[in-house]
């Protein structure tokens, strides 16, 4: 049987998914990088293919943008499929020292959004990575001579007009990317019990007014995708 929102029948789905927020995305990386690629979702057309990686099965799945629409597909994922491993690759934007097309590897995210208060008694949850996923996503990158950054990020619900101090805030707590969804995901990771991690490459600098080119944008997104499977499905 499906979820509410994802029409793949339970055994469609594998226990590592690595998930952008962009569907368009999902099919790019999908067939990049996976062989035997089948799409198993197409319900909202928040597209997702299981494909398998050096002989083992692997999901890509889009899921949208800001913590409420991730946290759908991310709990639909934990509960209903009995997902062990989601990797979010995705773009977010460099607050001080990082460079434009740097990969961030998010070990903490803090956010604005009430999601994780809303489920933790009202109390400010520490999101954090899952550690083993952190590691062996550090190790990938080193054997592959990938400067990754261990990074604090920050979820924000506010694309547009947020706190106009929110900048010199995450300057002051050393917080380095921006983006949507990784609180979300790392709240539900804790509390369902799956190895979440958000590897992130920063497309544009907020202070600086710089933006990653589209086809930079491209070959970062492939160069996650590939550390995300090496971190997730590391070689016997
Ligand atoms: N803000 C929020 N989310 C983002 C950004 C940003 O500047 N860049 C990429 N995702």
């Amino acid at each position: 049987m499906s979820s509410l929102h994802i029409e793949a029948a339970p055994g469609q789905i594998a226990d590592t998914v690595l998930l952008p927020g962009d569907p368009l995305r999902a099919r790019f990386l999908a067939h990049e990088l996976l062989e035997e690629v089948v799409q198993v979702n197409g319900r909202r057309n928040m597209l997702g293919y299981t494909g398998r990686y050096r002989d083992q099965p692997v999901t890509v799945m889009g899921g949208g943008m800001g913590i409420p629409s991730t946290a759908i597909y991310v709990t639909e994922l934990a509960r209903h499929y009995g997902v062990r491993r989601i990797l979010r690759v995705g773009t977010c934007g460099g607050v001080g020292e990082v460079s434009l097309g740097e990969v961030l590897l998010a070990q903490s995210a803090s956010t604005d959004a009430r999601f994780n208060r809303l489920q933790f008694g009202g109390h400010d949850l520490a999101a954090c990575a899952d550690f083993s996923l952190l590691r062996a996503a550090v190790d990938a990158a080193a054997a592959r001579g990938l400067p990754a950054r261990v990074a604090a990020a920050f979820s924000t619900d506010c694309f547009y007009d947020g706190d106009p101090q929110l900048l010199a805030h995450l300057r002051r707590h050393r917080i380095c990317g921006i983006e949507m969804e990784a609180a979300g995901l790392y709240g539900l990771g804790m509390r369902e019990g799956f190895a979440a991690l958000a590897i992130l490459t920063v497309s544009d600098h907020l202070e600086r007014d710089e933006h990653m080119p589209a086809e930079q944008r491209e070959q970062g997104l492939r160069t996650m995708g590939e550390l995300a499977l090496a971190a997730a499905l590391p070689m016997p």
